[in-house]
C-alpha cells in the first residue's frame, strides 16, 4: 500500500499517519477505538502512525508478527511515555510495569515466583469460594450486568492472593475504596478531563481521585506495617509476605513505598485485567450457543482443553488491553521502513489478532481453530511479549479457567438483550460498554460444579 502521508522523524521516514489533528485522532481512540484502528487499517495496510495529545511524537502501530518479534525480542527496548502518563499516579514511580533496564529485571525476578506452576494451585479454593459467593447474591431473572460482578470476584481474589486471607475492617475498606478509585479514572471523560487539568487545579475530578488515592495509599502503607509486625512473617504465604522477604542480588529488599507500589500494581493490573477478560469471554459464549453447548459437554466429561481453547479465542477476539509499546533503543525494519531508535512503537494488538492471513475467517470466534494448531506465538499477544510479558498471565488464564467451570457449572445464564455488546474504553482496557447485562435462569447450589484439581 502507498503511504499517502509520511512522517519523517530525526533521518528516517515513519509509516503515514491520518491526517486527522491529534485532538480528532485522540477522540476515535478514546471513544471509538476499534472503528479507529480498522479504518487506519483499511487505509494504510499493516503499519501506520497516530498522534495522540498530549504526546511529542508519534506512536507507530503495527501488526505483522515478524515485526512484533522484533521488537519484544529486543530487550534494550525501552518504555514509551504513554504508560507512566496513564499509570504512574495510580501505581507509583517504582512500579515493576514503568521501571526499565535493570532495575525493571531485578523486580520480575522477586515478583514472579508467586504466579507461577505450585504455587497457583494454593489460590484455587480462594477463586471457588468468591465466585460462590458471589453466584449466590446474583438475582434470579432479572438483568444485571456480569462484568461488575466478575470486577468482584477478581477484587476479592487479588486481594486475598496478596495479603492472605485475613478479614477486617481495613481490608473492607480498601476493597471499597479501590473498587471506588477504579471506577473514578474508568470513563475516557474523566481520563481527558484528569490529563488536561491535574496540572492546573486542585479541584475537580482529578482532586476528589487524588484523595482517595491517598486514603488507599495510608490503607496499604497501614497492611504492610501491620504485616511486618507478624511474627509468622517469614511462614507466610501470601504475596506480600513474600515480596517483604524477598531479597534483591545485592541482599537488600523493597523499603515501605516501593512494596506499596508493587501491591498497587498487582491489584489495579491483576483486578481489571481479569475481569473484563472474563466478561468478554460470557459474552461470546452466550452469543454462540453451539459452542457454549460444547463447551459445556467437555467440562461435564472432565475436558479441559476446550475451556482453554475458549479463553485463547476469547483473548484474541477481545483482547483486554489494545496497546503494549516500546521506545526503539535500535533501529526496526518494519515492511519498507527503518524505523530509527527513538521511535515508539506498539503492535495493536486487536489488529494482529484479526488478521485474515494468520485466522481465517477473522471475526468469527471458533475455539476450534485452537484444537487445531496454535499461531506463532507473536500473533497471539494479549499478554505482551518479551522481557515485559505480563507477569500474571498465567494466573490470569488459571482464574478465568475456575471461574467459568464454576460459573457454568452452577448457573444457566443468558444475554439481557441480543444486540451485540460494543467494545468501550475503560480505564487502560477494551471492555464491553454496557457490562455485558446477563440473566441468571436458574442456579444449583454451591458445591456441584467443584471439579478435580486442574494442572496450572
Ligand atoms: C486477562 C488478564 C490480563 C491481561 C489481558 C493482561 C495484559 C497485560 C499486558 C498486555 C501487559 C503489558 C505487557 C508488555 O508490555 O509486553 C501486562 C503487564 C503486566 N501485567 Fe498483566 N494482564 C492480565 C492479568 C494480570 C494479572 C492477574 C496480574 C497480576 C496479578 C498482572 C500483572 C501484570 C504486571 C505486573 C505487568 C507488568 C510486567 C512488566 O512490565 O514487566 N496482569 N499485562
Amino acid at each position: 500500500m502507498t503511504p499517502i502521508r509520511g512522517i519523517l522523524i530525526g533521518m528516517g521516514a515513519l509509516p503515514p499517519e491520518p491526517g486527522w489533528s491529534p485532538l480528532s485522532q485522540t477522540l476515535r481512540w478514546s471513544f471509538r477505538p476499534l472503528a479507529f484502528m480498522a479504518e487506519c487499517r483499511r487505509r494504510y495496510g499493516d503499519a501506520f502512525s497516530v498522534r495522540f495529545l498530549g504526546f511529542s511524537r508519534p506512536m507507530v502501530l503495527i501488526s505483522d508478527p515478524g515485526a512484533i518479534r522484533a521488537l519484544y525480542t529486543e530487550s534494550a527496548n525501552g518504555l514509551p511515555p504513554g504508560r507512566n502518563l496513564v499509570l504512574e499516579p495510580i501505581v507509583g514511580p517504582r512500579s515493576v510495569l514503568l521501571l526499565e533496564g535493570a532495575e525493571h529485571l531485578a523486580r520480575r525476578r522477586l515478583m514472579l515466583p508467586p504466579f507461577h506452576g505450585e504455587r497457583m494451585r494454593a489460590y484455587e479454593a480462594t477463586v471457588r469460594t468468591a465466585v460462590d459467593r458471589e453466584v449466590d447474591s446474583w438475582p434470579l431473572g432479572e438483568p444485571f450486568p456480569i462484568h461488575a460482578r466478575m470486577q468482584a470476584v477478581t477484587l476479592e481474589v487479588i486481594l486475598r492472593a496478596v495479603f492472605g486471607v485475613h478479614e477486617g475492617p481495613r481490608l473492607e475498606r480498601l476493597r471499597e475504596r479501590l473498587a471506588t478509585v477504579l471506577e473514578e479514572t474508568a470513563s475516557p471523560r474523566v481520563q481527558l478531563v484528569g490529563l488536561a487539568t491535574r496540572r492546573f487545579s486542585g479541584r475537580g475530578p482529578y482532586a476528589r481521585f487524588e484523595r482517595q488515592l491517598r486514603e488507599v495509599d495510608e490503607m496499604l502503607l497501614a497492611e504492610i506495617a501491620e504485616h511486618r509486625a507478624r511474627p509468622d512473617l517469614a511462614e507466610r504465604d501470601d504475596i506480600l509476605a513474600m515480596l517483604m522477604t524477598a531479597r534483591f542480588e545485592d541482599g537488600t529488599g523493597m523499603d515501605d513505598r516501593e512494596l506499596r507500589d508493587q501491591l498497587m500494581t498487582l491489584l489495579l493490573a491483576g483486578h481489571e485485567t481479569t475481569a473484563t477478560g472474563l466478561a468478554w469471554t460470557f459474552d461470546l459464549l452466550l452469543s454462540h450457543p453451539a459452542v457454549l453447548a460444547r463447551l459445556r459437554d467437555s467440562l461435564a466429561a472432565g475436558e479441559e482443553e476446550y475451556l482453554r481453547a475458549t479463553i485463547s479465542e476469547s483473548l484474541r477476539l477481545r483482547p483486554v488491553i489494545p496497546l503494549a509499546g516500546r521506545r526503539l533503543a535500535v533501529p526496526l525494519r518494519v515492511g519498507d521502513y527503518e524505523l530509527p531508535a527513538g521511535t515508539d512503537v506498539t503492535p495493536a494488538i486487536w489488529l494482529t489478532h484479526t488478521r485474515g492471513d494468520l485466522y481465517p475467517e477473522p471475526f468469527a470466534f471458533r475455539p476450534e481453530r485452537w484444537l487445531e494448531g496454535k499461531p506463532d506465538s507473536y500473533a497471539w499477544i494479549p499478554f505482551g511479549g518479551g522481557v515485559r510479558r505480563c507477569l500474571g498471565a498465567t494466573f490470569a488464564e488459571f482464574e478465568m479457567r475456575i471461574v467459568l467451570r464454576q460459573v457454568l457449572g452452577r448457573c444457566d445464564l443468558r444475554k439481557a438483550s441480543p444486540a451485540p455488546e460494543q467494545t468501550g474504553r475503560r480505564n487502560i482496557t477494551l471492555s464491553p460498554k454496557d457490562g455485558t447485562p446477563v440473566v441468571l435462569e436458574s442456579r444449583a447450589p454451591a458445591g456441584v460444579a467443584d471439579p478435580q484439581p486442574s494442572p496450572a
